[in-house]
């Protein structure tokens, strides 16, 4: 495991951002597994700048790893909508190498399976990026007795319903349930990001990374990932 401490958010944004480049420069059709969340954003700005100067993204392909139940792409809180609106409004990733699941799927085993195969299918990440729930969750793998490997339906704690309510307008509106990758889904990456901007997280990332391994702390299963980079703007 490898600790970047940055000095502020910036930092920490920019130095993310050079990671991922690095990749897509070295492999032009790498497979990234991306974050939604308020910690990313400043990354996929830096991203969104360094493709204005000149950095190709046409032939990479990319997996979100979560979307709310019930919420369409053109809803503004959903994950498509981020997506679209921190980043691939803004570079040029072919559209038909970008997936994010589908929370409005009729038959949602049905989506998680096809996702899950699509990954598959590519071969698997080379660069999963993920950020961190306030109660150790990854993606929306909440913490539970036990974890789901593959792409699935959970349901949301009312911890992470509570964390996520300062987006919506009322803490009612925010979905109870989402479709995410699982921890066997994210752990087959070839490489690991874990971005955590804040000091409100100190607490919680110390004990997914020096704790002990456990569903209780999803995030601290990604100690047993062998190339895993952890980037933080606090020092741990
Ligand atoms: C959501 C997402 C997670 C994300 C988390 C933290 O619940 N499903 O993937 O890591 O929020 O978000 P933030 O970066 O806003 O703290």
């Amino acid at each position: 495991m490898r600790i970047i401490v940055a000095e502020n958010y910036q930092e920490f944004s920019r130095w993310a951002a050079h990671f991922v480049a690095g990749l897509v420069r070295g492999k032009p059709n790498c497979v990234l597994g991306l974050p939604t969340g308020s910690t990313p954003v400043g990354m996929y700005s830096e991203i969104v700048r360094m493709h204005q100067q000149g950095l190709d993204l046409q032939d990479v392909q990319t997996y979100n790893l979560d979307e709310y139940v019930g919420l369409s792409p053109a809803h503004p809180e959903s994950y498509h909508y981020f997506m679209r609106q921190h980043l691939f409004n803004h570079v040029n990733v072919n559209s038909e190498q970008i997936h994010i699941p589908n929370g409005m799927a009729q038959d949602l085993k049905l989506e998680c399976e096809q996702y899950e195969e699509r990954i598959q299918n590519a071969g698997g990440m080379d660069l999963m990026i993920l950020g961190l729930g306030p109660n150790g969750h990854i993606g929306f793998n909440e913490p539970d007795s036990q974890l789901g490997t593959k792409t699935h339906v959970v349901y949301l704690t009312p911890e992470t319903i509570q964390a996520n309510a300062r987006f919506f307008p009322n803490v009612g509106q925010v979905p109870r349930q989402a479709v995410t990758m699982g921890v066997g889904s994210i752990m087959q990456a070839k490489e690991i990001l874990l971005l955590v901007s804040g000091e409100a997280k100190r607490d919680v990332l110390r004990k997914a990374l020096l704790g002990e391994v456990t569903t209780a702390v999803p995030a601290s299963i990604l100690q047993l990932h062998p190339h895993l980079v952890v980037v933080t703007d606090f020092a741990v």
